[in-house]
């Protein structure tokens, strides 16, 4: 992504960190966004498979196969401990629950299976339910078997015939539609919806429904049935769990494919820009040439909307100024080079390298192209070339103290801190007034292992600097990895007090003052006034939402969470940060339908809950 490229690595460190999170405890967030949803005290991680869970008295557990209940059959014995579901696809165990009306096994064998369907019609309530039973019997029969065909005629005979349909009947027919070849997942879903019908908790066939829905490409549906098994199941079924985790995955994966074709003009938010172009030393100013062009006097608009932190205007301007024509080389070279800086921004790779090489064919020592398309080669996967570009600008002009900054940014990209540092350092010596390189340098040397070093850099930026907000932010941050928190939080309030004086305050400070008085004192409230602060300063600001959202979550304010989800999938500028967003946003919203669909079971989630 851009924000992770030789930009400036910090203005996506605090996504990072609350991606990070947000990674590492995914499963467990997944599936604890029900629990707090109907406000279990605190968070309780549901890892699905790492300890079996207490199961609740009146739920099924599913277990006892009706093909081996019935009659105690040897099969019984291949379906080994008979508790774990097994797919449907993958072998001929039938486990279904026990039948609820007892003792259907007796007396079957006198039963004529040849009737046809009006004398069964005919026979007495009591009579038809034992038929019911034994063309079940042989339709499970028929199942272990593997002849699909004939157990679902028997399942449909049971259907046809029994006075009271019972779920079972329609669940293990769906089960052979699944078998069919091809599997017929229509059928599938129709026999599920009568089986949830009759029993709105049989996990089985919520899960065949599921496989059916996911067969017909009906993944939010798949994918809210799946969420229901595994709620149902108390979190105990892996196969369920992952399944869940792989429909999201593809709803997400699809759905950002198709969302990333729309967003290539969307510009970042001003914080992320703000911080980008704060990476750059400024330069002279452009001098017109005696007689501009139209477009060489919008080009000088576009510098000075840029100049304004006007972004979304300088782009528009540099557009126009290209469109117009622009009379002289070094300005031509300025203009693609902005529009391709724009590009890279918005994430049009191709198109900012193509713009970026125009303005180095014109000007060939424009060694800020030269650095930026640098980036362009690393987010494309190819550091060699990067550093290629980096040693012909050194060519160009050795002593430009960017090249050595952004080379730095490049490894330290890379992890290789020591060296990052040294190009720091090496940009310091050729222009000490440029505050990026002495944070990154201390930065670096703390990464590198150097905490001292990296303290002592810090200090003696902050004392060079005291009315930069930068310093007081990144060490801010120094100082909360190191658990630090007070002396983190007075940094960070000193850096948003100097950003308040600015017309377009940078907000970051803001959102890693809040992440530090939750981190410090749990203050949820404080973290989510400090998110919303900055929100009403930059509302598209990544980094608020990103953690507004975990915040609602851990507080069980799932629908706001979920808003949030929806808000970060609505600004994500790459695929990875849209398919996290939108996996987020679909696993909430499947988990809210299920409290909506199960409304009886927020109790029981709640206990469970609350007995970890
Ligand atoms: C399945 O059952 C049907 C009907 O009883 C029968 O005609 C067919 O031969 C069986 N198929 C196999 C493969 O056993």
């Amino acid at each position: 992504m851009a924000s992770s490229s030789s930009t400036d690595a910090a203005t996506s460190s605090v996504v990072e960190r609350v991606q990070n999170f947000v990674s590492e405890n995914k499963k467990a967030i997944l599936l604890t966004a029900v629990a707090a949803a109907i406000g279990a005290a605190g968070v309780a991680y549901y890892a699905s498979t790492s300890r079996p869970r207490p199961p609740l008295g009146d739920v099924e557990k599913g277990d006892g196969s009706d093909a081996s209940s019935s009659s105690g059959k040897k099969k019984k014995s291949k379906s080994g401990k008979k508790k774990k579901s097994k797919k449907d696809d993958s072998g001929p165990i039938l486990e279904e629950r026990k039948p609820k009306v007892a003792t259907v096994s007796e007396g079957t064998d006198d039963l004529d299976l040849e009737l046809d369907a009006e004398e069964l019609a005919a026979l007495p309530e009591e009579t038809r339910t034992k038929y019911a039973a034994a063309f079940k019997g042989k339709g499970n029969t028929a199942y272990t078997k593997r002849n699909f065909s004939e157990a679902a005629d028997y399942y449909t005979k049971a259907i046809n015939v029994t006075p009271k349909p019972e779920p079972v009947f329609y669940s293990n027919r769906a089960a052979c539609y699944v078998n069919f070849n091809p599997p017929d997942h229509e059928k599938v879903v129709a026999d599920c919806d009568e089986a949830l019908k009759l029993d709105p908790n049989y996990v089985k066939a919520l899960n065949r429904r599921a496989v059916g829905l996911e067969g017909l490409n009906r993944l939010e549906e798949a994918l809210r049935d799946y969420t229901a098994a595994t709620i149902l199941d108390k979190f105990q079924n892996a196969a369920t769990a992952n399944a869940v985790e792989r429909v999201l995955k593809e709803i997400a994966t699809t759905q950002a494919t198709e969302l990333m074709k729309d967003r290539r003009t969307k510009l970042p938010s001003h914080t992320f820009i703000s911080a980008y172009f704060a990476a750059f030393r400024p330069r002279p100013e452009l001098v017109l040439p005696v007689n501009p062009s139209q477009g060489d006097e919008t080009l000088q608009m576009a510098l000075g909307a840029l100049a304004a932190a006007n972004y979304p205007h300088a782009l528009s301007l540099v557009n126009e100024a290209i469109t117009q024509g622009i009379s002289w080389d070094a300005g031509k070279a300025e203009a693609f080079n902005l529009r391709g800086t724009f590009k890279f921004l918005v994430g049009d790779i191709d198109g900012s390298k193509s713009d970026l090489q125009t303005a180095i064919n014109i000007v060939p020592s424009s060694t800020q192209a030269l650095v930026k398309i640098a980036s362009v080669h690393m987010e494309q996967g190819d550091p060699a070339k990067a550093f290629e570009c980096f040693d012909e600008a050194i060519k160009q002009n050795a002593n430009d103290p960017d090249i050595y900054y952004h080379r730095g940014q490049v490894l330290f990209i890379m992890s290789e801190f020591s060296q990052a540092a040294e190009n720091y350092l090496k940009s310091t010596e050729l222009d000490d007034g440029f505050v990026f390189s002495h944070i990154q340098l201390a930065v670096a040397q703390y990464k590198s292992g150097e905490t001292g070093e990296s303290m002592k850099t810090f200090r003696r930026t902050l004392t060079a600097f005291p009315q930069r907000s930068e310093p007081q932010n990144y060490y801010g941050e120094l100082l909360l990895d190191q658990g630090r928190f007070q002396e983190a939080v007075e940094k960070f309030e000193r850096a948003i007090e100097i950003e308040k004086t600015k017309p377009s305050p940078n907000v970051l400070a803001l959102v890693n003052k809040g992440l530090a008085l939750f981190q410090w004192k749990q203050d949820v409230g404080a973290a989510e006034q400090c998110c919303a602060e900055a929100l009403e300063i930059d509302p598209e600001c990544e980094a608020a939402i990103a953690t507004l959202a975990q915040l609602n979550l851990q507080q069980s304010k799932i629908k706001n969470a979920m808003e949030m989800f929806k808000k970060q999938a609505e600004i994500a500028r790459t695929e990875p940060e849209l398919i996290n967003a939108l996996t987020y946003q679909y696993a909430t919203a499947s988990q809210l339908e299920f409290l909506k669909n199960y409304p009886n079971m927020a109790a029981q989630l709640n206990a469970l809950a609350r007995g970890m």
